[in-house]
């Protein structure tokens, strides 16, 4: 689009994936590279939006007039948005955020003891950063838009987790290992809370996120 239809909104994105460290080496994280969410902020920014990008870990140029603001684990992107959403029209949460991370941080490098098994990682959940913007928006009339990266069912689980994260929007996208993640381009289906399902085909990840900001617009008072 060419219109600059989200001038004078500002919008909060969230892209790449968390990392979740269990000692100063090692992390549990995932497949996430930031490329959906960056596509989301830089046609944000085109289309007139001031941007705020919560970024995870990816390694991506900047878009062009778009804060940036680096964070690593869930609790810390989880400060980082509830900080951004403030004053914000929408938030779109594209990151792919652990649901869980690991109970305890070793401080020291965990090492192999020669004859000893290692110790089962134990885990703990991380907040639902989604939900909780949801439940609690900053502003009335804030939009939440959430993204679901699903294996299998893709319309059936999207359907269900939109329900239950209470979001506005929900970006349903089928994952695999050799899928949508650090690639180019991806297709997927936007469901609404107001029954809305607008599927979009195979095209570059600015062209679904295009089509994000369509429905998006379409909703702002
Ligand atoms: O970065 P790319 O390589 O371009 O890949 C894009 C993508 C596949 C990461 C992206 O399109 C995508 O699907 N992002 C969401 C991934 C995800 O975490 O999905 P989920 O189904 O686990 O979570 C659903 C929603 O809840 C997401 O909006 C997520 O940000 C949010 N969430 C999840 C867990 C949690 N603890 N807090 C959250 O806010």
């Amino acid at each position: 689009s060419l219109e600059r239809d989200l001038a004078g909104r500002h919008v909060v994105v969230s892209a790449g994936g968390t990392r979740e460290p269990l000692d100063p080496v090692r992390f549990l994280g995932n497949r996430s590279s930031g490329k959906q969410g960056y596509a989301l902020a830089a046609t944000a920014a085109a289309r007139g939006a001031r941007v705020t990008l919560l970024s995870a870990n990816a390694e991506l140029p900047d878009p062009a007039g778009v804060d940036v603001v680096r964070v690593s684990t869930a609790l810390q992107l989880r400060e980082a948005a509830l900080k951004a959403v403030v004053d914000a029209d929408v938030v779109v949460m594209a990151a792919a955020v652990a649901d869980f991370r690991p109970a305890e941080y070793a401080s020291g490098k965990i090492k192999k003891v020669e004859g000893v098994e290692p110790a089962p990682v134990a885990l703990v959940r991380n907040p639902d950063i989604l939900a909780e913007l949801s439940a609690h928006r900053a502003r009335p009339g804030q939009l939440v838009v959430g993204f679901a990266a699903e294996t299998d069912d893709a319309l059936a689980n999207g359907r269900a987790k939109l329900a239950r994260k209470g979001c506005d929007l929900l970006v349903v996208n089928e994952v695999g290992e050799t899928k949508v993640f650090g690639r180019d381009t991806n297709a997927a289906v936007v469901l609404g809370a107001d029954g809305a399902e607008v599927h979009v085909p195979d095209g570059p990840k600015e062209a679904l996120a295009d089509r994000v900001w369509d429905e998006v617009a379409a909703r702002l008072a």
